[in-house]
C-alpha cells in the first residue's frame, strides 16, 4: 500500500497534542513526532479537570503544538497528505479547539480534513505500535472510558461490555483522593500498593453476573467505608494500613477487568490478539495479569508503550491515516461531536 503523511490534532480531554504520523493502512507506521502538552497544573487545584479552564488553554496551546511538531518531524505542512483531528467524544469547548486550528490549516493549505473519534483512535493504537491484525479484542481503560471493544476493521467495532458508572481510571483517581495521595490517582495508588504485603479484602462487583460488563463506584465506596473504619479504630490512617488499603482496591479492579477479559475473549474465538489502551493500561499489576489470561487463552497480548496509552495525537494521526486510506474525507462543515459514541 502507498505511504501517507498525516499531522493529527486532539484536544478532547485535558492534554493539547499534535503529532506526525508516515505510513501505509495495512498497520506499518513511523511516529515522526508526537508532542503533547499537558495542563494538570492548571487543574490540580480543582480536583479534576474544569471545562472552561480547559478550553482556554487548547486554544492557547493548539497552534504551538502543531508548529511543535512539524518542526520536530522536520516537515512543512505541504508534505502531510491530510490533516486528522478529533472531532469527539470529550469536553465541547476543547474538541473545538482542535477543530477549529485543523479546518484553518485546511483552508489555508486545501488539504483534505478528517474527523476521527477519540475513542477509535486508542482502539487503533495497536495497530500503529505493532500492526496487529484484525480482528482483535480492545480493553480501552481510561479516565473516562472502560469498554471492550471487538476491533474488525478502521471503522469496524463492536462493544462486548463496559462499565455502568465510573470508568477505572476515575476510580483510581477517587481512591487516591481518599487516601490522600497525589492526582493522577492511578500511579500514585500503583505506588503506595508496592508498599503494601496484605491487600485489604474488598468487593469484585459484577463477578457474579454474566456477561462483560464492569463497575467500580461500588468499589469506591468499599474503600471510603474501609478508610473511615481504618480510622476510628487508630485515630488517622496508619501509613501500612494505607498501602494495604491501595494493594486491595488495585487488586479488586485488577481481578475484574482480568475475569472479564477472559469472557470477552471467549465470546471472541476468531480473535487472536488481546490489545489494550488508555491511561490505566500503564498500571503494572493489571498488564500482567492481562498478559496471564492471554497465554491461558492462546492469544497474543499486546500493550502499547506508556505514552501512546495515555492521550496522544499520533494516535489520531493513525485513526485518520486508516480512515483518509479507506475513502474517509471531511470539510469545513465538520463539526465537534461531545457525544459520540463507537
Ligand atoms: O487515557 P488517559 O490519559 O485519559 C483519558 O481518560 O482519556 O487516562 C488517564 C487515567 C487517569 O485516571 C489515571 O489515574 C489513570 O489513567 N492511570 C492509571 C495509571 N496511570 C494512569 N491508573 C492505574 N495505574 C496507573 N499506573
Ligand atoms: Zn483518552
Amino acid at each position: 500500500a502507498q505511504d501517507l503523511t498525516l499531522l493529527g490534532l486532539e484536544s478532547s480531554c485535558d492534554d493539547t497534542a499534535a503529532a506526525v504520523v508516515r505510513g501505509d493502512a495495512s498497520g506499518s507506521a513511523h511516529i515522526l513526532s508526537n508532542v503533547v502538552l499537558g495542563q494538570s497544573e492548571l487543574h490540580a487545584a480543582f480536583g479534576g479537570v474544569v471545562p472552561e479552564i480547559a478550553a482556554r488553554a487548547h486554544a492557547e496551546k493548539i497552534d504551538i503544538a502543531v508548529e511543535a511538531a512539524l518542526a520536530e518531524a522536520g516537515l512543512d505542512l505541504s508534505a502531510c497528505d491530510a490533516i486528522a483531528v478529533t472531532a469527539g467524544p470529550g469536553l465541547i469547548g476543547g474538541v473545538m479547539a482542535a477543530v477549529m486550528c485543523a479546518k484553518g490549516l485546511a483552508l489555508a493549505t486545501g488539504l483534505p480534513l478528517v474527523g476521527v473519534n477519540h475513542l477509535a483512535g486508542h482502539a487503533l493504537t495497536p495497530r500503529l505500535t505493532d500492526g496487529t491484525a484484525y480482528p482483535y479484542l480492545m480493553l480501552l481503560v481510561s479516565g473516562g472510558h472502560c469498554q471492550f471493544l471487538r476491533v474488525d476493521g478502521p471503522q469496524a467495532f463492536t462493544r462486548l461490555g463496559g462499565t455502568i458508572d465510573d470508568a477505572p481510571g476515575e476510580a483510581f483517581d477517587k481512591v487516591a483522593r481518599l487516601l490522600g495521595l497525589a492526582q493522577p490517582g492511578g500511579p500514585a495508588v500503583e505506588a503506595c500498593a508496592k508498599d503494601g504485603d496484605r491487600a485489604h479484602p474488598l468487593p469484585r462487583p459484577l463477578l457474579d453476573r454474566p456477561g462483560m460488563d464492569l463497575s467500580f463506584s461500588g468499589l469506591k465506596t468499599a474503600v471510603l467505608r474501609a478508610r473511615d473504619t481504618l480510622i476510628a479504630a487508630h485515630g488517622g490512617l496508619p501509613r501500612a494500613a494505607r498501602a494495604d488499603l491501595c494493594l486491595g482496591f488495585q487488586s479488586a479492579v485488577r481481578d475484574v477487568l482480568a475475569e472479564k477479559t477472559r469472557r470477552a475473549l471467549a465470546a471472541c474465538p476468531d480473535v487472536s490478539t488481546l490489545a489494550v489502551a488508555g491511561g490505566v493500561a500503564a498500571n503494572g499489576a493489571l498488564r500482567s495479569a492481562l498478559q496471564d489470561v492471554a497465554t491461558e487463552a492462546g492469544v497474543t497480548f499486546t500493550a502499547p508503550p506508556l505514552a501512546l496509552c495515555t492521550d496522544n495525537a499520533a494516535m489520531i494521526a493513525w485513526a485518520g491515516l486508516e480512515a483518509f486510506a479507506a475513502g474517509a474525507r471531511d470539510d469545513l462543515s465538520l463539526t465537534p461531536r461531545p457525544r459520540w459514541p463507537l
